[in-house]
């Protein structure tokens, strides 16, 4: 059965650029609840950490840097279906590609700086969230 809840982070290409109410605005009129948000900035090695995933990838390194570079807004988001219906609002990795109307093709810069993040399964959404925020912040 599809989740409830998925994480994301505001990136720091589009919190730089003012987008971070428009794209909050967005999420919520797309019917997710917010249950958890900080202002933060990851260090390298929570970057890092967070994509390992994509370690032996060329762009590593060019993603960390990025993620680390300045503030993101993270947040728990609870809907139903939640991990997929986010990655639909959000369009595809590529702003070139992403449908119209989503918060990629509206505010990523491109492949690298793509404005927003969200989980890709249900497990990872779970992992992401604890790794973000403790029990006593989520609401
Ligand atoms: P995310 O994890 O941030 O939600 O992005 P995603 O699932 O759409 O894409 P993923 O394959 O997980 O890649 C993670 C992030 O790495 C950067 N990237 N750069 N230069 C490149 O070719 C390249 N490919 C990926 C992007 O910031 C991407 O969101
Ligand atoms: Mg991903």
């Amino acid at each position: 059965m599809a989740g409830k809840r998925t994480f994301t982070m505001i990136k720091p290409d589009a919190v730089q650029s003012g987008h971070t109410g428009a794209i909050l605005a967005m999420i919520n009129k797309a019917g997710f609840r917010i249950v958890a948000m900080k202002m933060t900035q990851l260090t390298k090695q929570k970057a890092g950490e967070f994509y390992a995933v994509h370690s032996a990838r060329p762009f590593y390194g060019e993603l960390v840097d990025f993620m680390s570079s300045g503030p993101v807004v993270a947040a728990i988001l609870e809907k139903d279906n939640a991990v997929e219906d986010f990655r639909k609002l959000i369009g595809a990795t590529d702003p070139a590609k992403a449908e119209p109307g989503t918060i990629r093709a509206l505010y990523a810069r491109n492949v690298g700086e793509n404005a927003v993040h969200g989980s890709d399964s249900d497990e990872n959404a779970a992992d992401e969230a604890v790794f973000h925020f403790p029990r006593t912040e989520m609401f």
